[in-house]
């Protein structure tokens, strides 16, 4: 029977992989079988992995390929253009990197690698709180803005200095995320012993020795821990676990008198990310905000909630007129792109996506995944009869769009 090549029983042989030049990498499920291969899997299993049952994790996927597009044909189709503006800016293609904590364990300072290729691509790079590199190793390193994610912890003088720290580095957008004031638990990071840096423990020694280039990197790297957290250790937060921290640290009580604060803190273009219900959405497109992202975190927060993309057309047909919406969970294609803009979206943000280019290849793994997903949206609007970014609506949806569950 023919495989497909994402078919997880496609078994190669590791060292046939590990081996693979990430220049043969043709689609993003290339580049995690290359990741997969390349970095320890305590690092993997924390970037792949959904929250508890991981419902919420495969529904990100399972509702987006339940999504058809319709095919049209003999439209002159010869100059497409896949320019649009996010939050007011021009780039040439409707994509961001998502923030992603833990990123430069992934790849020696990797942060950076990603924020140059998404840069280099001329799209938005937003860096989390819970980075290895600092938003100060970023500014360093690359010559134009990026945006910085934000978590309001307990601790609202430290917040209030990451702010600043923001305005220093000249940050183009704040992201507030507002869908983690408490931490979806993922099994496999309990079972690996998640720390960062890596504890010293038989299983990680014995996994971390068969990824020499990942350690030789590593050793080489700016940082080996979280560097927004740097000088900043309270007494009682184990800042070796993510998990620890996290729960001793961000706030349970936060509401959207919070939002309000930030708000009067940071007076440039702010993102709310982690809507997922209308109600939500409705608020945040009261806040002044630029943009709304409507996320569920890449099912690593609440598990059994819906997918992105079914809870995207009612939010977008809500608030769509009133705030920009920003789509994220599940993107691993330009396919999904369409999709999710003919939704309602008016641009979409990867996570995973570009964190498996980063695991396979560094900098240049980043670039091929933004560069596999805007040749895979070039060719999919092809094949729909469209030319232009602004002309993707639900006409070009064939029939079955999933119902809000
Ligand atoms: C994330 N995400 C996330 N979001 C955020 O606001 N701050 C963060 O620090 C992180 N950290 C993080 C780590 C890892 C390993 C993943 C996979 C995700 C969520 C992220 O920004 C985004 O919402 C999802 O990744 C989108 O889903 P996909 O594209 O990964 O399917
Ligand atoms: C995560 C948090 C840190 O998804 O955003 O791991």
């Amino acid at each position: 029977m023919f495989r497909s090549r994402n078919s997880p029983d496609y078994v190669i042989p590791d060292i046939v992989v590990y081996c693979r030049p990430m220049r043969t990498a043709t689609c993003i499920e290339d580049l995690r079988q290359l990741s997969r291969r390349r970095i320890p899997k305590m690092f993997f299993d924390y970037a792949e992995a959904g929250s508890y049952a991981e419902e919420t994790l495969r529904a990100n996927r399972a509702d987006m390929e339940r999504i058809k597009l319709r095919q049209r044909v003999l439209v002159d189709v010869s100059q497409r253009d896949l320019g649009t503006t996010i939050i007011g800016e021009p780039v040439p293609l409707p994509l961001g990197l998502a923030p992603v904590a833990l990123t430069g364990m992934q790849h020696r300072d990797g942060e950076i690698a990603a924020c140059r290729a998404a840069q280099a691509a001329g799209i938005p790079f937003c860096l989390s709180t819970m980075s290895i590199c600092s938003i100060e190793d970023v500014a360093e390193a690359v010559d134009k803005p990026f945006w910085f994610q934000l978590y309001v912890m307990k601790d609202r003088g430290f917040v209030k200095s990451l702010i600043e720290r923001a305005a220093a580095a000249k940050c183009s957008a704040l992201v507030l995320t507002i869908d983690l004031q408490v931490l979806g638990q993922r099994h496999c990071d309990v079972r690996n012993g998640l720390s960062v840096p890596p504890a010293i423990r038989f299983g990680n020694v014995l996994n971390i020795a068969t990824k020499p280039a990942w350690v030789w990197g590593m050793l080489r790297g700016k940082r080996k821990t979280f560097g927004n957290l740097a000088g900043y250790t309270p007494s009682d937060a184990n800042v070796a676990s993510l998990a620890s921290w996290i729960s001793t640290q961000f706030d349970p009580a936060l509401s959207w008198k919070d939002v309000e604060w930030v708000r009067s803190l940071w007076p440039g273009k702010l993102i709310i990310k982690g809507v997922l219900d209308v109600e939500d959405a409705r608020i945040a497109a009261k806040t002044g905000a630029s943009a709304v992202v409507v996320s569920n975190h890449g099912g690593r927060q609440l598990d059994a909630a819906p997918s992105s993309i079914s809870a995207l057309p009612t939010i977008a047909d809500a608030v769509g007129a009133d705030i920009e919406v920003m789509f994220d969970g599940g993107i691993r294609s330009g396919q999904d792109v369409m999709r999710a803009l003919a939704l309602g979206a008016r641009s979409c943000l990867i996570g995973r996506s570009y964190i498996f280019g980063l695991g396979a290849g560094g900098q240049a793994g980043v670039a091929k995944a933004i560069d596999i997903i805007r040749s895979e949206l070039d060719v999919t609007m092809a094949l729909c009869g469209v030319s232009r970014i602004s002309d993707i609506d639900r006409r070009v949806l064939a029939g079955n769009v999933i119902a809000q569950r």
